[in-house]
């Protein structure tokens, strides 16, 4: 059937690899050890990804009769704590104009119609406010509008609102979700974009072009019926800037770098050992003008010159293709906690990345860079800014709750603890106590 689900295709495959893994079990006494594991991590996979399949929220409707076959409804709900995803296959008819998704069924009973919103952070109410509502309208097709365009490959529908423009939220809520849900159509598949921000299309587009061979469908402004077959609504999404490598598709982060590698011709894959040939390590310092700007930044990048490290200090603006290669050539990066961090993707393996933490962003901060760090294969060190090295101290009383708990501000709403904070906190390191981090860098990349 054309338009099988992966996970339904995963069944039959399941059964076979059953048969083969009982051969196999025999035959693991005689032969080694090692096959014998690999055909039971491959077993456990496939039980995993046919738990997944069995989510099913709407089943099948088998219909007599070749004609008719592509009435075939099935309707799995692939959602999580962090993203709402469908995965249907059958008769689906997009009124983009509209934002409605029909999915025609020939038959009678159980209409039901939802509203959902394809944009992977649904736990932040704020944010999926400014992500489209889309309706699912499950209903006999004599109801449904008739298709002006009949498409045979897959779709996947997802929204580039939300945070969209921030880098980090571009690579956590739509491009690592947005890999894990199309890689596995090897480039089958097509977009349908709602919400459309073209900044983030053109910024992406070579990222796009690897995951999708077809033009992407601004879907909001489609005034004709799209019909599919089959098509994923919203993305899946395992974790904060990263993948989970035990869930389905089984990939992991260390790939999704190994696939940016290849889409933007990185060179090097892992950093070069500096105590062997007599290059510097190359240091990066992401600057920041904005917001959590480091006031001394020249006289930090002096200090580490001084160490032995190459040092440059930019703001990482302009064309990701540019931006990819020229991180991909340091050593270090050392930077503010902020988006600019989200470029440690583009570094070799074992490279190391230095976040400096703001006063009182200890517990906000650390998740956001400190695992996906290590999952990515670098080294990771933070820098606790104290009080004396914020432009925080004098600014309120002192015994102020700002420098007393942080973490209680936190709790009375997170605009007033990022006004304080994020938006209005500037930084001055100590290059005293800030020199022990930069040769514990250097040891780092020189062992
Ligand atoms: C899909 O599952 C999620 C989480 O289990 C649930 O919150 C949601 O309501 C389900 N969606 C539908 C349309 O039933
Ligand atoms: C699209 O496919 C449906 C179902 O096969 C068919 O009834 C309809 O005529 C097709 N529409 C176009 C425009 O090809
Ligand atoms: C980015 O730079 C590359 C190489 O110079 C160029 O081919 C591409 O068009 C640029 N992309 C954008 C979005 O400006
Ligand atoms: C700033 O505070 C830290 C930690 O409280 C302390 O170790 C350091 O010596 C102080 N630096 C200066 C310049 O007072
Ligand atoms: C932080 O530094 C920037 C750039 O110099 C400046 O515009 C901003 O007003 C400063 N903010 C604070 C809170 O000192």
């Amino acid at each position: 059937m054309a338009y099988d689900s992966i996970f339904s295709r995963s069944f039959s495959q399941y059964h076979e690899l059953r048969k083969l893994r009982c051969v196999a079990l025999l035959l693991c006494f005689i032969i080694t050890f090692s096959l014998c594991n690999i055909l039971k991590q491959s077993a456990v996979n496939l039980e995993l990804s046919m738990a997944l399949g069995l989510k099913m929220l709407i089943g099948f409707e088998k219909i007599n009769g070749p004609q008719q076959t592509y009435n075939v409804n099935s309707i799995y709900n692939l959602s999580n704590s962090r993203s709402d995803v469908l995965e249907i296959n059958g008769d689906i008819r997009i009124h983009g104009k509209s934002a409605t998704v029909f999915i025609a069924s020939s038959l009678e009973g159980f209409p039901r119609s939802w509203t959902m919103e394809p944009y992977a952070r649904k736990g932040d109410v704020f944010v999926m406010n400014y992500v489209r509502k889309w309706k699912i309208n499950y209903q006999v097709t004599t109801k449904s509008p008739n298709c002006v365009r009949n498409f045979s490959i897959p779709a996947i529908l997802f929204s580039t609102g939300g945070y969209t423009g921030n880098q980090f939220h571009d690579f956590t809520d739509l491009l690592i979700p947005l890999y894990l849900t199309s890689r596995p159509f090897n480039g089958a598949v097509i977009f349908l974009v709602t919400d459309k921000r073209y900044p983030w299309t053109s910024k992406y587009k070579v990222i796009l072009e690897e995951l999708s061979q077809y033009d992407i469908i601004n879907i909001d402004k489609e005034k004709e019926v799209l019909c599919f077959t089959r098509m994923i609504f919203g993305l899946k999404a395992h974790k904060e800037f990263g993948i989970n490598p035990s869930e389905f598709p089984y990939y992991s982060i260390m790939g999704f770098r190994q696939f940016l590698r290849s889409t933007y011709s990185l060179e090097r894959k892992s950093i070069n050992n500096c105590r062997w040939c007599k290059i510097r390590p190359r240091m990066l310092i992401i600057s920041r003008k904005n917001s959590r700007f480091l006031k001394n930044e020249v006289e930090v990048a002096k200090l580490a010159q001084g160490l032995g490290f190459d040092v440059m200090v930019e703001e990482i603006v302009s064309n990701l293709s540019i931006v990819a290669k020229f991180v991909n050539t340091f050593d270090v990066i050392m930077g503010v906690h902020g988006a600019g961090l989200t470029n440690m993707v583009f570094l070799p393996n074992k490279a190391v990345v230095i976040e400096i933490i703001p006063f009182g962003l200890e517990l906000l901060a650390r998740p956001y860079f400190q695992s996906p760090a290590k999952e990515m294969n670098l080294r990771y060190l933070e820098y606790k800014v104290s009080l004396n090295e914020s432009s925080l101290l004098g600014k309120y009383p002192v015994d102020s709750e700002v420098y007393r708990n942080p973490g209680a501000i936190q709790k009375k709403g997170f605009l007033g603890f990022r006004s304080i904070y994020l938006d209005n906190q500037n930084i001055s390191l100590d290059c005293g106590r800030f020199r022990e981090t930069l040769l514990k860098a250097l040891k780092l990349v020189c062992n």
